[in-house]
């Protein structure tokens, strides 16, 4: 009987997985602030054996996610699988400082709300399995991107180094990095989004993912190579691809 937690469950990648893990007998606890959002996606559920519980809760509330953990473990075992999906890309300045503030506050710190509230159970069970949705964004800084990039850089070093201190208690931890995935976050998109995919294909390669317990599951492979050059290239070259690619895109 899996007891699996998804942040940002309303709408795109946390929507999608939510269809793909229900199954008739698996508790899904739904995490996010738009109610009627997720007794849509309730409905659906239901219809396939998994009526799901819904939290609606801002993951920037610590106050508002240790309850959250509190009734998931109050009604049965440690999550099996707990994904810490939800996230923001902002609107405005993407290098200012409430842009800093506001984005840092809900892709880092509400990651931490979310799951640093299960551990000691989940550590005292040894068992369960945690994913943490960052970014391909995170290898480097954008064009005016910058507390987004910032965002997702900061959880990969976060879960690099939670990953080791959870390894002895049996706990697998990963880092999901897609690329472009269509969602509400990219739909109003600018600029050209290369080997864009659904929310529905992001969801069954994090799945196959979290199945192989994979420390990184990134992906479409194009893109994670051109992030990962751009990241060891001197910034001098890389700044200049950067700008030349902003160039063509407008
Ligand atoms: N789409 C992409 O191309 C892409 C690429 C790389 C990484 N990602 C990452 O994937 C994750 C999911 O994004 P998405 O593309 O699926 O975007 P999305 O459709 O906009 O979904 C974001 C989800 O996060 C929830 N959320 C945002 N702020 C929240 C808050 N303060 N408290 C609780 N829930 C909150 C939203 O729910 P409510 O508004 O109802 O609270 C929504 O369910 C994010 O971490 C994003 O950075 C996306």
């Amino acid at each position: 009987m899996p007891v699996i937690v998804i942040t940002g469950a309303s709408s795109g990648i946390g929507e999608a997985l939510a269809l793909r893990l229900a199954a008739p007998g698996t508790t899904l606890h739904l995490v996010a602030r738009r109610r009627e959002r997720l007794e849509a996606l309730e409905e659906r559920l239901r219809a396939k054996g998994a009526p799901p519980r819904l939290h609606v809760a801002d993951v920037r509330d610590p106050d508002a996610l240790e309850k959250v953990a509190q009734t998931v473990l109050d009604e049965g075992p440690p999550p099996d699988l707990l994904i810490a999906n939800a996230g923001i890309r902002g609107e405005g300045d993407g290098n200012g400082r409430e842009a800093m503030e506001e984005i840092l506050g809900t892709n880092v710190l509400g990651v931490l709300n979310t799951v640093l509230p299960f551990l000691p159970a989940m550590r005292a069970a040894r068992k369960g399995q945690i994913a943490v949705v960052g970014s391909l964004a995170g290898y480097r800084g954008l064009p005016e991107a910058g507390a987004y990039c910032a965002s997702k850089a900061a959880l990969m070093a976060w879960t690099d180094s939670l990953r080791l201190s959870l390894a002895p208690d049996g706990i697998a931890l990963s880092l999901v990095n897609p690329g472009f995935v269509t969602t509400e976050m990219t739909r109003r998109n600018p600029y050209p989004m290369p080997f864009v995919i659904s929310a529905d294909e992001a969801a069954a390669r994090i799945l196959r993912g979290i199945e192989r317990k994979a420390p990184r599951i990134e992906f479409p492979g194009p893109m994670v190579m051109m992030v990962r050059l751009l990241a060891i290239l001197p910034p001098s070259l890389s700044d200049r691809l950067l700008r030349l690619a902003k160039r063509e895109g407008h």
